[in-house]
C-alpha cells in the first residue's frame, strides 16, 4: 500500500509575475479552487494519507488553506449563509500534512530530497503543486500508477503525456521502450534542445519510487543553472540498471500546467466552463466575447 506523497511547492513562479509576487503560483485560482487543492483532492482519491509539502519562502497560504479555520465555520453555520460549509468540506479529508522547507531553491531534485526522513523506507508518489491531472483533478493517474507498481518489478514510474514535438524543450522526455500505455523507460533527458527530444512523450508531474531515488538525487550533479534535476536522478537510476516504468496518462485525461500564463488561462477558461453552476453563464458570456471579436452575427 502507498499512502505517502511529497509535493513540491517552492518553486518561485517567476513566469507567473505579477500574480506570484507574494502569493504561490500553487494558490492562484483556477475556477472554484486554488491548484494545490486539486492535487491533495487526487491524490486523497488515489488513497494517499499523508503528504508533505516542501515549501520556500512566501508559502505560507497554503497551510492556512489546509487548516481547519474554526472561527469561518462558526461564522457560516451561525449566519445566513450555511451553504456555504459544504465548500470547506475539504477541509476534512483524511489526510494528514507535513511541511518543510527547501532552505535554497537548488531545483526539483534537491526539494524531493527534503523528503527523505518522510517517506522513509517506503515507496511512495511525488506530485508537483502546479499541475492539475484530469478535468477538475478527476484523474485515475496516481491510482493506476500505483496498482501498476505493486504488480511490476520496478523500482519507479513516471506519469507521461504526449504533446506536440515544438513543446519537448518545455519538460523531461523519454525514450520508450514499446509502444503500449504502460512502458520500460530506457532513458530520458530534461528539456531537450529543439530537435533532439527522444520522442513526444513528456514527464507530466506524477511520479512514484522506491526510496533508492534518494542516493540517486545526492549522486546528481547540479545543472550549469546550479539546479539538482530530478529528471538527472532518473537517468542515474537507469544507468545503474533499475527498471523504471512510464505510464500515458489515460485517454482523455490531460495535464493541466499552471507555470505559464498562456496555459493558466486556458485552464482557468475551461474549469470555468465546466463548472456545473457557473459554465453556463460564463460560455454564454464566452460566445458574446467571441462573435463580438470575429464581428460574427449574433446568432452565428
Ligand atoms: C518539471 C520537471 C520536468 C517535467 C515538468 C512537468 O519541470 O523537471 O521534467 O516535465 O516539471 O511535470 P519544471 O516545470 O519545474 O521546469
Amino acid at each position: 500500500m502507498i499512502t505517502s506523497a511529497i509535493v513540491p511547492v517552492a518553486g518561485s513562479g517567476t513566469r507567473l509575475l505579477p500574480a506570484t509576487k507574494s502569493q504561490p503560483k500553487e494558490m492562484l485560482p483556477v475556477g472554484k479552487k486554488p491548484v494545490v487543492q486539486y492535487v491533495v483532492e487526487e491524490l486523497a482519491r488515489a488513497g494517499i494519507e499523508q503528504i508533505l509539502f516542501v515549501t520556500g519562502k512566501a508559502k505560507h497560504s497554503i497551510e492556512n488553506h489546509f487548516d481547519y479555520d474554526h472561527e469561518l465555520l462558526r461564522q457560516l453555520s451561525d449566519g445566513e449563509k450555511k451553504e456555504l460549509l459544504a465548500e470547506l468540506e475539504f477541509e476534512r479529508m483524511q489526510v494528514s500534512f507535513f511541511y518543510t522547507r527547501q532552505r535554497r531553491q537548488r531545483g526539483l531534485g534537491d526539494a524531493v530530497l527534503c523528503g527523505q526522513r518522510f517517506a522513509g523506507q517506503e515507496p511512495f508518489v511525488i506530485a508537483l503543486g502546479d499541475s492539475i491531472l484530469g478535468l477538475h483533478a478527476d484523474s485515475s493517474c496516481v491510482a493506476q500508477m500505483i496498482a501498476a507498481f505493486e504488480a511490476e518489478q520496478a523500482c519507479g514510474i513516471i506519469a507521461v503525456e504526449e504533446v506536440a514535438p515544438d513543446m519537448t524543450q518545455h519538460y523531461g522526455v523519454v525514450r520508450p521502450d514499446g509502444t503500449g500505455p504502460l512502458f520500460a523507460i530506457e532513458d530520458l533527458v530534461e528539456k531537450p534542445a529543439p530537435g533532439q527530444a527522444p520522442s513526444n512523450l513528456a514527464i507530466a508531474g506524477r511520479y512514484l519510487f522506491t526510496p533508492i531515488i534518494f542516493d540517486a538525487i545526492r549522486h546528481t550533479k547540479p545543472d550549469k543553472r546550479g539546479e539538482v534535476q530530478l529528471t538527472d536522478a532518473i537517468r542515474i537510476l537507469r544507468g545503474r540498471g533499475y527498471r523504471i516504468l512510464g505510464l500515458k496518462l489515460p485517454p482523455g485525461e490531460r495535464r493541466y500546467d499552471i507555470g505559464n500564463f498562456e496555459s493558466y488561462f486556458a485552464t482557468f477558461l475551461e474549469f470555468a466552463l465546466a463548472d456545473p453552476v457557473y459554465g453556463p453563464e460564463v460560455k454564454k458570456r464566452l460566445l458574446e466575447l467571441l462573435r463580438t471579436e470575429a464581428r460574427l452575427p449574433a446568432d452565428g
